[in-house]
Order: structure tokens, then sequence, then C-alpha cells
């Protein structure tokens, strides 16, 4: 069994196999967040899918607290390798064993600067697979046609869990047309709410999703899905 859990934006706790990692971890200064950085003490791994501060976020001061391994791209790896955390690079399309599960970074339309505007590679999505199930965080994204191809290749996905927000991301509508191609399980919306221009109603993702077939829901931060 593999339990997610939502600690807001695109922050999620991954659990399987008494092993634990957490995805884009940006909890301070994320008033929607119900953890803070302090929040961890028992953790593998901190996987990132781009370099901006809301995914970031407090990588630095809990993989320090942690000594969980940092899985990024190339670039981000030796951002915070000079930072004195331990890290591993891998880059798009590539993916790798690693104790807690297997990573494999997906192609995701968006920047990666770094907080202070450094240079970090492309952004990507995340396939984590855990104790046999099978998650896409699709990290920042605009709609893409190969989400089918992570679907049909990758899968069959477990969870898929997409940004909404609009602004910076897919809104609702691509979102939905997201879960179409990639065909999971089930989709969760994120990267909503957090910040004025991220305004929107995941309910409406929700009906979207299962008004052509599929299945979605809502998780609130601090909420659990189990799989
Ligand atoms: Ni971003
Ligand atoms: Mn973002």
């Amino acid at each position: 069994m593999v339990t997610l859990r939502y600690h807001g934006h695109s922050c999620w706790e991954v659990e399987g196999e008494g092993k634990r990692a957490l995805i884009d971890p940006f909890l301070t200064g994320n008033d929607l967040a119900d953890v803070g950085p302090d929040a961890f003490t028992n953790l593998d791994a901190v996987i990132l899918t781009h370099g901006h501060g809301d995914h970031i976020g407090d990588t630095v001061q809990i993989a320090k607290k942690t000594g969980a391994l940092v899985v990024s791209n190339f670039e981000i790896s030796n951002y915070l390798a000079a930072q004195g955390l331990t890290t591993h690079p891998l880059h798009l399309g590539g993916g790798r064993e690693f104790p807690f599960g297997h990573v494999k970074l997906t192609i995701a339309h968006h920047g990666s600067s770094g907080p202070d505007g450094e240079y970090l590679g492309n952004p990507a999505g995340v396939v984590l697979t855990m104790d046999g199930k099978k998650i896409y965080h699709a990290g920042d994204t605009a709609l893409f046609l190969d989400m089918k191809l992570i679907g049909e290749m990758y899968g069959p996905i477990d969870v898929a869990l997409l940004p909404i927000g609009d602004n910076f991301t897919m809104d609702v509508k691509d979102a939905a047309k997201a879960a179409e191609f990639i065909n999971a399980g089930m989709n969760i919306p994120m990267h909503y709410n957090t910040f004025p221009p991220i305004k929107a109603d995941p309910a409406l993702f929700v009906a979207a999703v299962e008004g052509q077939g599929g299945k979605a829901m809502v998780v609130e931060p601090g909420q659990t899905y189990e799989i």
C-alpha cells in the first residue's frame, strides 16, 4: 500500500514499503501548507520537478536535517550539492531504481530558473514507482500530447497529480484533457489557490474528469489518499 499525503501547492509526501519521499516541498511562505519544514524527521528522498522557489521550497533545510537524498535534474542536483546536500542527478527521459523506489523524469513544458535566477536546467514531471504503485506528478506544465505516451509507456498510472491553477500551468480544462491522455486510475488536482493568480475551483476539475468517464477527487492539505 502507498499513502499520498498532500501538504498544499505541489507538495506530496509518498509513503510505501516503510520508505518515504517528499516531492516539491514548498511549505515556508505557503499559507495553505498544513505543516512546516520541521515536521519531517524520517525521510528517504526529496524529489524536485524544477527549480522555481515554490517547488525547491524548503528542500535545503529538510534534506540537511533528515539526510534525505535529493533527486532532480542534473543542474538542480549540482546547485544543491554545492549547498551541502546529498544529491543524485537524473535528466529528462532517464530513470533509476533507488532504495525507496523508482524515479523517472518526464518532460514538462515550463521554466526552471532558481530562486535567484540561476539556470537550473529543464523542468520535469516525475513518474514515481513505490511498492508497485505508479504516481505521475506532472510538475508545472502546459498540456502536451505526449502525456498519452507517459500513460501508455510508463503506466498504467495509479494516480496522476495535475496542476489546474492556470496562469503558470494548465487550467481546469487543460488538466481534464491531460487526465484523458494519461488515463490514470485517479486524478488529483494541485497547484491552485496558493496565490491569487492561480485561483481555481477543484470541483470543476473533478466534474470535468468524471464527465468524460474518468475518476478524480480533491485532496485537501493534511489529507491522504491511499492506493
Ligand atoms: Ni514553476
Ligand atoms: Mn509552480
